[in-house]
C-alpha cells in the first residue's frame, strides 16, 4: 500500500512531540499493531482507539465499552486525503468541508468504500471519518499509518451511555484495565463531541450538533438543520439514556432555579448546581455549587468534567441551569437534554 502521499516524507505530527511522548505513542501504535485498544486525546473528548481493519479488535472495543454491535463507530484518519481510502463517491461537498474543518471536531458521513469492515460501519452503506485536531492523536494516526494502519476507529472512551471523557484520568476511571495504553494529553479543549454532517444521501445534514455550528456547515456547503431532517436517527447518540451521569440531572429554567432547589432540599434531596455565577452564588441551600462559565465554548469545554464532579459528589440530584439559546449553544443544549432524558428513564 502506497502511504507516501498521506505522510509526506516524514512523520510531522510525531517529531513535534517531546521524547516521552514520541515512546508513549510508538507503544501505542505497537499495541494497535497487536489488536488492544489504546485511549488517546482528540480536541473533543478522549477516544479509545483500535486497527479499523482488524475485526476482532474492533470487537474487543464494542466489549469494553458495552456498545451494541449494531452502533457505528468514527473512523479517524491522519489526512483529509485518507478519506479516499474509506469512502466512495465522495460529493465535492465532503471535500469542501474537510478541506476547511480538518484537523478539527467535525465528523463527515459518506457511503462506505468497498472492504470497509460491517463491525465499523454497524453493517449500514456509509461510514463515518473524522480527522482530529490534536497533537497525541495526529502523531498517533500518521506513526499507525507507517506503521500499515490507515484509520482508527475510535468512540468516545467510556462506558457506553455515560458521559464522555475529557481527561486522561476520567478514560482509567471508566474503563481501565480493558486498555493496553492511556496517552494523556491534558483536558480536552473542546470538550463536546464532534459536529456530524451526513453527505452520504442528498444535500449535507447535521446529524449531531457540536461545536462547529450548523451556520459554519451551511455557510461552507448549504447543509439543511438537524430539525429538518427526515427519517428516522441513525446517530448512537440520539439514545434516550446518552451522555448520562449516574444521579438523576434535571434543567432548569434560571428563573425557575432558586425555587426548584428550595423544593428539592425541602424534600430532603441533596442538590448540586451548575448555574451562572449569580445563581450560583444565591442558591445557599444546594449542597455544591459549581459555576457554569459564561462563554459556549468555556461552557463546552468544562461541562463533562463538571458532571462527573457533581455525579461523584453524593449528591442525589444534579440541577443545571439552561444555558442560552443561540446557535453556539446548541451542541451544549443537545447534550444537556440527552442527560436530562436519559436520567428519566432509569
Ligand atoms: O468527537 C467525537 O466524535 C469523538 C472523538 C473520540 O472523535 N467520538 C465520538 O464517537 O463521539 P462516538 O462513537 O461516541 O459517537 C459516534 C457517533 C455515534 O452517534 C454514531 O452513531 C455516529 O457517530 N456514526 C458513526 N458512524 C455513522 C454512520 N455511518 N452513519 C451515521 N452515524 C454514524
Ligand atoms: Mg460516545
Amino acid at each position: 500500500m502506497n502511504t507516501a502521499g498521506e505522510t509526506g516524507a516524514t512523520p510531522a505530527a510525531m517529531n513535534a512531540l517531546p521524547p516521552a511522548a514520541r515512546t508513549e505513542v510508538a507503544r501505542a501504535v505497537a499495541a494497535l499493531r497487536d489488536g488492544l485498544l489504546v485511549a488517546f486525546p482528540t480536541e473533543t473528548v478522549y477516544g479509545l482507539g483500535a486497527n479499523a481493519r482488524d475485526a476482532a479488535a474492533v470487537a474487543r472495543l464494542y466489549a469494553a465499552k458495552g456498545r451494541p454491535a449494531d452502533h457505528p463507530v468514527i473512523v479517524h484518519v491522519a489526512h483529509p486525503a485518507a478519506l479516499a481510502r474509506w469512502a466512495r463517491e465522495i460529493p465535492s461537498a465532503a471535500w469542501a468541508l474537510a478541506a476547511r474543518f480538518w484537523p478539527g471536531p467535525l465528523t463527515l458521513v459518506l457511503k462506505r468504500a468497498p472492504g470497509v469492515l460491517d463491525a465499523v460501519t454497524g453493517g449500514q452503506d456509509t461510514v463515518a471519518v473524522r480527522c482530529p485536531a490534536h497533537p497525541l492523536a495526529l502523531a498517533l494516526l500518521e506513526a499507525a499509518l507507517a506503521a500499515g494502519i490507515d484509520g482508527v476507529v475510535a468512540p468516545s472512551a467510556n462506558r457506553f451511555g455515560r458521559l464522555s471523557p475529557t481527561t486522561a484520568a476520567h478514560v482509567v476511571a471508566e474503563l481501565g484495565e480493558a486498555v493496553a495504553v492511556v496517552l494523556d494529553g491534558g483536558p480536552c479543549r473542546v470538550g463536546i463531541e464532534s459536529t456530524i454532517v451526513d453527505l452520504s444521501d442528498g444535500p449535507p445534514r447535521v446529524l449531531r450538533p457540536g461545536m462547529i455550528a450548523e451556520e459554519e456547515v451551511r455557510t461552507c456547503v448549504g447543509a439543511q438543520p438537524a430539525a429538518e431532517r427526515g427519517g428516522a436517527p441513525r446517530v448512537a447518540g440520539t439514545l434516550a439514556a446518552h451522555y448520562a451521569p449516574r444521579t438523576p440531572l434535571e434543567l432548569v429554567a434560571p428563573e425557575d432555579c432558586a425555587g426548584r432547589v428550595a423544593e428539592l432540599t425541602a424534600r430532603g434531596e441533596r442538590v448540586g448546581l451548575f448555574a451562572p455565577r449569580a445563581l450560583a452564588a444565591d442558591c445557599v441551600a444546594a449542597t455544591r455549587r459549581i459555576t457554569a462559565p459564561e462563554t459556549a465554548a468555556a461552557y463546552a469545554r468544562d461541562l463533562y468534567a463538571r458532571l462527573r464532579e457533581l455525579d461523584e459528589s453524593g449528591c442525589t440530584r444534579i440541577l443545571v441551569v439552561s444555558p442560552p439559546t443561540g446557535s453556539a449553544w446548541r451542541g451544549i443544549r443537545d447534550r444537556l437534554a440527552r442527560a436530562a432524558h436519559g436520567s428519566t428513564q432509569r
